[in-house]
């Protein structure tokens, strides 16, 4: 029998997880979970009040017009085991890597000795998206969300990753189990105390999504039989979620996280699907050879095994055939309401999301959400709701229903970029022409096998092939949707209009606006990454020292229309200059008076600011603001010799070697006022 219904309440666990559950893990079978629960009346206190927002900002009778100017100057680039912040801000760091969430876990051990109980009840490693959820509304007190990608497991371990010297395998199940948890999601209770922010340790919201954390699937794959595992005979229950990079929240106060490479997390050494294949699972390995523990004695209920999706049984309830089929979605979890499960919207498509983010809400009009394919030459999709916005579901009694309103039910489309600036939205079901002029039907039996090879799907239908899609963006002003198109030195022989430049190591930003129709837009490239001595074909935008970057990934509008550019770079003639960065562009000031939009250029290249440089080594990534933009959150992911100091911006001494940790880092203005103005 399954353990959840379809009823909306099939979201909620019973029972909180107890904090020292952990230590029972691997000596008992899982719970049954029942219904109804003591921990739900704290989801009272938390109002989410989104849409509350443009009362704290300029735009004071909801015009949606603000008359905010980028107030800092641009600061140099910059090469240091600290960072830098423009003039007149503090960075302070908060909820690094290992940093308790609740007493069961030892405090952070520099020589890399936490075990796996400390790790599953701390803060995850590599932090990546991430968002603020404001408590009734408080720009003082809240919950941060934080995805946390991948591991290093040089620096997890005490000595990196254990091996059998003779085979090369891995042989601490130990180990392993610490690196499943070092994965996921964190959900930290966050308060300011009129000085710093701090985690409060042990609130009752604090909880850990990691690896192994059972969670529910929605939309055309829930309770599918392509679910079915050994573990999950009905195909309701996924364990774990893996690589969440960027991210997503909604207008119901729900975070979404997105799992990014999933596929290096799994190992098909027989006959790989159609769809494992298009996505990449390799067949001869795993990224961090989880699988290899497989049978040992201390397992329990194939927590290893799972990751090897060989068929090697008579049937699906045998083995784990299907256990990645689980994997590569959009996953929503509300943060308020600490006994609630993480649900798999697979509707927005299967894929290697990087991030989501949902299109202008108009009442009585459909939702729809962004996310883009991580990879190179792949593509940019839409989803758009069958259900209609209603502006009552913004502060709903049960936020994963609305959840499922909106994301289990709705159209699935794939963007194609014509030359003439226009654009198709390519729907993906069953009776999609495809461009042999047959229909995906004649490929897909049903719409959750379009969605198990949404991409595949794709390539049918003539979607235009990508730069490395990362983040989105939606412009608050008007509603255009920006995307980070972070680069692609693999494109060597053949351009397309939005991805124009042969070898793209240095990337742009791709904007667009929905068109009368839901199936038509209009695009344009809003910049272009360069150095600043780039010829003229790569320094397209006119970039110069005070504002040079490349590889834009994170990318986020605050509440007044900034718009927060972050970069991953790996491009030498950048990176020669400086570190990772975040730059700052207010993109309705680069409207002329006509109404007509501009791309940043020669003209008017101090519109685009640079504000932060990171440490040493890292990515900068992750972005959100609290209501009042007083305080801001980014993430330093994977620094080389970082943080030293709770001030960030003190450089570690010279000589000192530092077990590097990801970390939030809270910038402020140093009179505690709006920042970026
Ligand atoms: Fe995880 Fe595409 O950056
Ligand atoms: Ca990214
Ligand atoms: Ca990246």
């Amino acid at each position: 029998m399954s353990k959840f219904t379809t009823d909306p309440t099939r979201y909620n666990k019973t029972e909180n997880e107890p904090f020292d559950s952990v230590l029972n893990k691997y000596i008992s079978r899982r719970d049954v979970l029942k219904s109804g629960s003591g921990i739900a009346a704290l989801s009272m206190l938390s109002g989410f009040g989104l849409l509350g927002c443009s009362d704290d900002d300029n735009d004071s009778d909801n015009s949606g017009e603000t008359s905010v100017t980028l107030g800092f100057e641009s600061i140099a680039g910059s090469k240091t085991d600290a960072v830098v912040v423009a003039a007149g801000y503090t960075a302070m760091v908060l909820a690094p890597w290992a940093e308790p969430l609740k007493s069961i876990a030892s405090e952070y051990k520099p020589d890399g000795t936490n075990s796996s109980v400390d790790q599953e009840n701390a803060m995850g490693m590599h932090h990546d998206g991430m968002y603020y959820f404001p408590i009734d509304g408080s720009s003082t007190d809240g919950l941060l969300v934080v995805n946390h990608e991948y591991i290093d497991q040089n620096a997890l371990h005490p000595n990196g990753a254990t091996r059998d010297p003779d085979t090369g395998l891995r042989n601490d199940a130990e180990e392993i189990r610490k690196e499943i948890f070092a994965h996921g999601v964190s959900v930290a209770r966050i308060q300011f105390d009129g000085s710093n922010w701090n985690v409060v340790k042990d609130d009752p919201h604090n909880r850990r999504f990691t690896g192994a954390t059972e969670m529910v699937v929605s939309g055309p794959l829930e309770n599918h039989e392509l679910l079915q595992t050994k573990y999950s005979p009905d195909g309701s229950i996924v364990r774990g979620t893996l690589n969440n990079c960027g991210n997503g929240f909604t207008p119901w106060g729900t975070y979404l996280t997105n799992e990014e490479n999933w596929p290096g997390y799994f190992v098909n050494t027989g006959t790989r699907t159609e769809d494992q294949v298009r996505i990449g699972l390799d067949d001869e390995d795993t990224r961090y050879g989880w699988d290899d523990l497989a049978g040992d004695p201390t397992e329990v209920d194939d927590e290893f095994a799972r990751f090897d999706v060989t068929a090697k049984g008579a049937s699906a309830l045998e083995d784990y055939r299907n256990e990645a089929n689980g994997h590569g979605y959009i996953v929503e979890m509300d943060p308020y309401d600490p006994t609630s499960m993480a649900v798999k919207r697979t509707a927005l498509g299967r894929v290697r999301h990087e991030g989501c983010v949902y299109g202008k809400l108009v009442e009585g009009q459909p939702m729809t959400f962004y996310t883009g394919h991580d990879a190179r030459f792949e593509y940019i999709y839409k989803f758009v709701s069958d259900a209609a916005w209603d502006p009552d579901d913004a502060n709903p009694s049960n936020r994963l229903a609305t959840g499922a309103k909106y994301m289990d039910a709705g159209t699935l489309y794939v963007a194609r970029f014509d030359a003439d600036g226009t654009g198709a939205w390519l729907p993906l079901t069953l009776d999609s022409v495809t461009t042999t002029g047959g229909m995906l039907g004649d490929t897909f039996s049903s719409l959750a096998e379009i969605i198990l090879n949404t991409a595949g799907a794709a390539d049918l239908v003539g979607a235009t092939p990508m730069d490395r899609p990362e983040w989105g963006a939606v412009d608050p002003i008007d509603g255009a949707v920006y995307m980070t198109m972070t680069n692609n030195t693999r494109r060597t022989e053949t351009t397309n209009a939005p991805n124009p430049r042969l070898n793209n190591a240095y990337g742009h930003i791709v904007r667009w606006e929905e068109g009368d129709s839901l199936t038509s837009f209009t695009w344009d490239i809003f910049v272009f990454g360069s150095p600043a001595d780039g010829d003229a074909d790569t320094n397209r935008s006119g970039l110069s020292d005070l504002n040079q970057f490349a590889s834009p990934d994170g990318l986020a509008f605050d509440s007044r229309g900034i718009m927060w550019i972050q970069t991953d770079n790996g491009a030498d003639a950048v990176e020669e200059y400086t570190n990772d960065q975040m730059l700052a562009v207010i993109p309705k000031d680069l409207t002329d008076s006509s109404g007509t939009k501009q791309v940043i250029n020669a003209d008017n290249q101090t519109s685009l600011r640079r504000f932060f440089v990171g440490p040493n080594g890292c990515e900068v990534t992750g972005i959100c603001f609290t209501p009042d933009n007083t305080s801001m959150f980014l993430n330093i992911q994977h620094p080389g010799n970082f943080p030293y100091d709770t001030d960030a911006t003190v450089e570690t001494p010279a000589g000192m070697d530092i077990r590097p940790r990801a970390t939030t880092i809270v910038v402020r203005k140093a009179d505690g006022g709006p920042i970026g103005v």
